[in-house]
């Protein structure tokens, strides 16, 4: 079983977005799999700065369809996606002079995912489904 097991309360309605939540669980997986591979500390800091690059590319898709369709919440959501962009670059930094904690880093991954997108991401979904379907 993966670290970060995909399960169908993930999704979220639209496919596109979906799918890079998908990808994202994959990146996660990914480093969780480099972590325990590796004798190093912080090992492959590549995949964080991967990571980090694919939630802002994500990020963006989200915010564009919040701002195509006039979505109330989308100042909270930004601040949301805010917070979790910070929180990976101090990771990215403390990963590149090796002291990151590579467990609580992940343990924050796994479960700031599953919260903001079974929580803000399913609502968003909702409200877009009126437009998108
Ligand atoms: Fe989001």
């Amino acid at each position: 079983m993966p670290y970060f097991q995909w399960s169908d309360s993930l999704l979220m309605g639209i496919k596109a977005i979906d799918d890079q939540h998908r990808q994202l669980v994959d990146m996660v997986n990914s480093l969780h799999d480099a972590v325990e591979a590796s004798g190093q500390h912080c090992p492959a800091p590549d995949l964080v700065a991967r990571l980090k690059a694919y939630a802002a590319e994500h990020f963006h898709v989200e915010e564009g369809y919040m701002q195509a369709f006039g979505y109330p919440e989308f100042e909270a959501h930004l601040k949301e996606h805010q917070y979790f962009s910070d929180a990976v670059t101090t990771f990215e930094d403390n990963w590149a002079t090796d002291t990151a904690n590579p467990a609580e880093v992940l343990d924050f991954l796994k479960k700031w995912l599953t919260e903001h997108i079974t929580g803000v991401d399913v609502q968003m979904g909702r409200f877009l489904e009126d437009y998108l379907r």
